[in-house]
């Protein structure tokens, strides 16, 4: 068969590469594509978005199905238009695709169907919001309710910031309509895990877990970025905390969409906080979690295209993947500046070499091909993942990964692997209101 896979990243990357060993897979199409991703693929350069170009580009090319890699392209019904002109599409409806696109749907959802989360108020206009925060305790979540490329959250530790926070979303409209309204939620303390789950709507298939890390430097300080890095499995969630956060958050979640009538179909990410009373659910993303895939695709030893295929048949309960038991590593190189402004452009030297090592794959990102060779084309750059017997060698492994490639301003996390407290988790300890300064909220 043959596949178009939408997206441009290091995401989309694993997945590619995952697919080009399928024996059902007899061509691939990426749009965009990068230009790692141009060795397995065809790259058409076309915007995943407009779903018009995206439907013509599949009959073109008499594609069988569409693999949806970042979430604008469901937030705009790229499935429900596949679907329409009768192509098979990997991912949730225009619909089904709220649980990431609304928080404020998320969040009424999970409180309406039980599934444990932060307590939370959402307001319309920022004079209640204002009035709320100013009786509220702290630290406080804000969060903007609509997409705003993971900028959207404020996790603010005082008055001041939860105020300031309201303004910049809802006056300063800094993410445009995304902030319409906002969700003003209890802070949650533990440690953070991501569990991706696969499903027609009814079977459900978990991946392994992974944990990511937001922060743009070492030991979680700096900006909130899209990811610098992964690892997998996540010993934080545990068999038994896994088990419960499928009874608890992911099957209730997935019920719960089938029930209001939008059922889910593709991949539910639940973005956890494992605290001591239990997990929580942060948030809901509705695709594959990005630096997270490139870590857990790398221990996939069965067939991706058949999972996929096997989803939207809605038969995905007759299929069960094996894992590579050992872990993977995923360690980003970004630009220097990311995830602020970045000069890009610059050749990239050493993948080969990176490349050449066992049990390393390096998913590009931000590249793209020019004469022949390899050069920088944005923010995170590549996604350098290795395997090991255990995580410290697969996280030594990645490392010697990265030192062999080379680009101007390379810039990387170098405690990818390492298990960090999370941003605010260090200063609880210390009494919150009266503790130390903490970590900007994002933005
Ligand atoms: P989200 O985009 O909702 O996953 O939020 C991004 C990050 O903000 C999460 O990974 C957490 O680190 C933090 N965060 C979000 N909501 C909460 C919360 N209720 N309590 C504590 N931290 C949170
Ligand atoms: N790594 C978090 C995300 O993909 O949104």
């Amino acid at each position: 068969m043959r596949l178009l896979v939408l997206g441009g990243g290091g995401r989309e990357h694993a997945l590619i590469r995952c697919l080009a060993r399928s024996p059902l897979v007899s061509a691939l199409l990426a749009a965009p594509g990068n230009g790692g991703i141009a060795d397995q693929a065809h790259c058409v350069n076309a915007d995943p978005t407009d779903l018009e170009a995206m439907v013509d580009l599949a009959r073109a090319e008499a594609v069988s199905l569409v693999v949806v890699g970042p979430e604008a392209p469901l937030a705009a019904g790229l499935v429900d238009a596949m679907e329409e002109h009768g192509i098979a599409a990997f991912g949730p409806s225009r619909r089904a695709a709220r649980l990431e696109t609304s928080k404020v749907y998320a969040k009424r959802v999970m409180r309406k169907y039980g599934i444990p989360t932060a307590d939370f108020r959402v307001f319309d206009d920022a004079p209640s919001a204002l009035a709320h925060l100013a009786d509220a305790t702290y630290p406080r979540v804000v969060k903007a309710d609509g997409l705003a490329g993971g900028k959207g959250v404020y996790v603010c530790p005082d008055a001041l910031s939860a105020r300031e926070a309201v303004e910049a979303i809802m006056l300063g409209r800094r993410h445009g309509e995304a902030g319409r309204q906002v969700v003003v939620e209890e802070c949650l303390m533990g440690e953070e895990a991501s569990l991706m789950a696969v499903t027609d709507g009814e079977a459900v298939l978990t991946l392994p877990a992974a944990r990511d890390y937001k922060r743009a430097l070492d030991d979680d300080r700096g900006p909130n970025t899209g990811g610098m890095g992964a690892y997998s499995p996540a010993e934080a969630l545990d068999a038994r905390t896994e088990q419960e956060v499928v009874r608890t958050i992911v099957v209730p979640a997935i019920h719960a969409m089938s029930r209001e009538g939008h059922p889910f179909k593709g991949v539910l990410y639940a973005g956890l906080m494992l605290t001591r009373a239990g997990p929580r659910a942060l948030e809901f993303n509705v695709r594959f979690g990005d630096p997270e895939t490139q870590a857990v695709l790398s221990r996939l030893r069965s067939d991706l295209a058949e999972i996929l295929v096997a989803t939207c048949e809605h038969r995905l309960g007759s299929v069960e993947p094996a894992w590579d038991t050992r872990p993977a590593v995923c360690v980003v190189m970004a630009s220097q500046g990311y995830p602020g402004e970045v000069s890009t452009g610059h050749p990239v030297e050493g993948l080969a070499e990176a490349e050449a090592m066992a049990d390393v794959a390096v998913y590009h990102a931000g590249t793209r091909r020019a004469d022949g060779r390899i050069l920088t084309s944005g923010g995170r750059v590549l996604g350098v993942t290795a395997l090991g017997e255990d995580r410290d060698l697969a996280r030594r492994r990645a490392y010697e990964a990265c030192e062999r490639i080379h680009f101007e301003g390379a810039s990387y996390r170098r405690d990818v692997g390492l298990r960090t407290p999370g941003p605010l988790q260090g200063t609880r300890r210390g009494g919150i209101r009266g503790g130390p300064p903490r970590a900007p909220p994002k933005a």
